[in-house]
């Protein structure tokens, strides 16, 4: 924990009574939700199906399984490999397919978790919508600007719960975050800035292809979807991300989580007004067509956001929120996993006289220090403070919990598909500025984006 001398006075006299008593603590653990450790009766259980059982949908269904009073009643891949691991992570038995309909048309199931790659999220969620289901899709909520809206009118014409999967807004660092914002202790936010670096080849999605993946243990047709027709390729269904065909490249993997944050944090209720990117692709050229260096500049009513992310370079993910009272800091998702604050009193602390001569110079420094140097004795220290969360923290099983318990109560969810689609909306303007070449624009009325 650093510290620096500050005038307590000059410091308070820069923020509010509120935020100026939170500056006691040092570096503070945070309280983990309150989670029941007792599972419901079997009768009040949430049961859920889950469709795809890849990376996330393999932690997901993990995470789930052991949530008091809430079961998997069914799981549903297109890869061999995927259904037989389901089955080992639930370790008893349970019902399998490989047709996600077969999960719709079940009566005794409540709702679907839906961790399929992006360029499947939209029809996914309609008919899970349509078949009466409650939805978690995954972030990015889209993939294309049109999908948001018919899944926000879907979810309303059916009354249905969708909660997207970016798990920002139910992890204590970022409810912590957001009450020190709420008390101002950062001011007014000007700039908010979020970086993360990554360098390794699973750090470029460059991930492992099982050895069986073939047309005979992988439904690859209906893998592809809504997407443009290929010939089979091990390379497309292990390393989707790299192809703007199924995902969105670093914005709809990475950026969205800090657009997520930063929504949350800011209480944004629209897509922002501009973007503006610039990036390449530098090091992964593996036939990918997506770059691996991206950074976007975001206008805001009121405030402004700068995102970078590379794949060539490693640096831990960062979110610096800033105002005239200091810098707010949230430091990983998963590691650390802590909000700091390092306050700033925004005066002068020494004479501002910049190149006078001498006759000038001295009269001026030497009534600035008679009027504000402090009486020795008199100064204290203020203290940045810091809050982290309780080791082996998830927020992801904060943000499934918050699901389940929407479900079992028709409580709004955390992270509603309005919310999901202003948050890919960002992305998605990233991504037109940078194939474009151009400043990319929110058009609110015709709900599209268009160049500045
Ligand atoms: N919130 C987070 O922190 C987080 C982390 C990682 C991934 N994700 C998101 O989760 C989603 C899945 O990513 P992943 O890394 O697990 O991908 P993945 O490729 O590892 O897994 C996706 C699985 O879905 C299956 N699948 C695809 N279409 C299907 C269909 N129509 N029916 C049944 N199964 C189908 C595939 O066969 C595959 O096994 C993406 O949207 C990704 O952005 C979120």
């Amino acid at each position: 924990m650093t510290t620096r001398k500050l005038s307590r006075r000059a410091f308070m006299e820069a923020t509010t009574g509120a935020a100026g008593a939170a500056w006691a603590g040092k570096a503070l653990p945070l309280d983990a939700t309150q989670i029941p450790t007792k599972a419901a009766a079997p009768s009040d259980a949430v049961r859920f199906g889950i469709v795809g059982i890849g990376m996330r949908g393999s932690d997901l269904l993990a995470q789930s399984i052991k949530l008091p009073g809430v079961e998997c009643a069914g799981a549903c891949d297109l890869y061999d490999g995927r259904v037989e691991l389901a089955k080992e992570i639930i370790g008893k038995p349970v019902t399998t397919t490989k047709r996600y309909q077969d999960l719709l048309e079940r009566k005794d199931i409540d709702c679907i978790l839906a961790p399929v790659p992006d360029h499947w999220h939209h029809n996914l969620v309609m008919d899970a919508l349509s078949a009466g289901k409650d939805v978690y899709v995954e972030k990015p909520m889209t993939h294309e600007v049109p999908e948001g809206f018919s899944m926000i009118a879907a979810a309303d014409r059916y009354h249905r719960i969708v909660q997207v999967g970016s798990q920002e807004p139910s992890s204590v660092v970022y409810h912590k975050a957001k009450a020190l914002l709420e008390s101002k202790v950062v001011g007014d936010v000007c700039l908010i800035e979020s970086s993360l670096g990554r360098n390794s080849p699973c750090g470029a999605w460059v991930y492992g292809i099982p050895p069986d993946l073939s047309p005979e243990t992988l439904d690859w047709n209906t893998w592809l979807g809504p997407a443009p027709k290929h010939a089979f390729s091990r390379k497309r269904w292990a390393r989707w991300r790299c192809w703007m065909d199924y995902g969105e490249g670093v914005t709809g993997d990475l950026f969205v989580h800090s657009l997520t944050g930063i929504h949350y944090l800011m209480g944004v209720t629209a897509p922002p007004l501009r973007a503006s990117s610039s990036g390449g692709l530098f090091r992964w050229r593996d036939g990918r067509d997506v770059p691996d260096v991206l950074t976007t500049a975001y206008d805001y009513p009121g405030f402004r956001v700068t995102l970078r992310v590379t794949l060539n370079t490693g640096e831990d993910e960062i979110t610096r929120v800033m105002g005239p009272g200091g810098m707010m800091k949230i430091l990983g998702i998963e590691n650390p996993n802590a909000v700091t604050v390092w306050p700033e009193d925004g005066k002068n602390h020494g004479p501002c006289d910049m190149a006078w001569p001498q006759k000038l110079a001295d009269p001026f420094e030497q009534k600035w220090h008679a009027e504000h140097d402090l009486k020795p004795g008199t100064g204290e220290t203020v203290e940045a403070s810091g809050w982290y969360a309780p080791p082996h923290y998830s927020s992801t099983r904060d943000h499934l919990w918050n699901f389940f318990q929407s479900v079992k109560t028709r409580r709004p969810s955390v992270e509603d598909a309005v919310f999901g689609n202003n948050a890919a909306i960002a992305c998605h303007m990233a991504n037109y500025s940078y194939f474009n070449k151009c400043v990319a624009v929110w058009d609110a009325e015709q709900k599209r984006i268009t160049r500045a």
